[in-house]
């Protein structure tokens, strides 16, 4: 998805990010689709996940605010449009809803929650794993921490909604959804390359609070702040992730 500042390069994303769809796939069980139900996957990005969501049977539509990952994903065969997720504009389309590692990208999480509600019919499910509480907290202190120490003011730039599992059931509740479950998994997570990677394919919103010119300092800044904590016994780089991972109907 696009956030201010984000940009998002399907090339680089297939080479520091593969793992995401990857990861993604324990949703698949969750969302324990029927094969021919119409799947809306909201923040699609270059489609991996929702690839193997059409092998399985699914008629998938895919969303994502990233015209690069559209491009991608329809490069894959897959029906992907441009589309808001805080301004969805499907109506009583889908059987059900699936999003992995997106929502944390949508600040404005009750229209979100709105626009998946109309998009659905009576009885279909939201499916859906984000980051929630705590999520990427050690990198995100490290890298606030770096620019505060250069003079930057990170705190406006924090693109990301990480909410606890009281918060966005509240919501989805307050919608009218039933919640059938919800839970925060902690799931440190190997990176294929260095923290570095990560930072550059993820974090741009925090990296251009400062110039451009200084990113290569403040990433080895932040890699050396992070050194004994986000490194495995051979010396592989993992970030601390924790999912919000939930289910919810739409009543019939
Ligand atoms: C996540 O999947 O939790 C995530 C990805 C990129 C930035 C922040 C969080």
């Amino acid at each position: 998805m696009t956030k201010a500042g984000q940009r998002w390069d399907p090339e680089r994303y297939r080479r520091n990010a593969g793992f995401v769809a990857e990861l993604g796939l324990p949703l698949l069980e969750l969302l324990a689709h029927a094969p021919g139900e119409r799947v809306l996957d909201l923040g699609c990005g270059d489609g991996a996940l929702t690839e193997r969501l059409a092998a399985l049977g699914a008629v998938v539509v895919g969303v994502d605010s990233s015209a690069e990952q559209v491009a991608a994903a329809r490069a894959r065969g897959l029906d992907a449009r441009v589309a808001d997720g805080e301004a969805l504009a499907f109506e009583a389309e889908f059987d059900a809803v699936f999003s992995n590692a997106a929502l944390h990208w949508m600040t404005g999480p009750d229209a979100v929650i709105d626009g998946v509600w109309r998009a659905l019919k009576p009885g279909g499910r939201f499916v859906g794993e984000m980051g929630g509480a705590g999520n990427v907290e050690r990198v995100k202190g490290a890298l606030t921490a770096a620019l505060a120490r250069r003079g930057h003011d990170p705190a406006a730039a924090d693109p990301w909604y990480f909410p606890t599992p009281d918060d966005y059931a509240g919501r989805l509740a307050a919608r009218g959804f039933q919640v059938e479950e919800i839970a925060l998994i902690e799931r440190p997570t190997p990176l294929p390359g260095r923290l570095g990677d990560w930072l550059e394919t993820f974090a741009e919103p925090f990296l251009f609070v400062a110039p451009e010119g200084e990113h290569p300092n403040l990433i080895a800044e932040v890699e050396a702040a992070l050194d004994g904590t986000l490194r495995d016994g051979g010396g592989g780089w993992f970030v601390d992730y924790v999912r919000l991972r939930f289910r919810a109907v739409k009543p019939a």
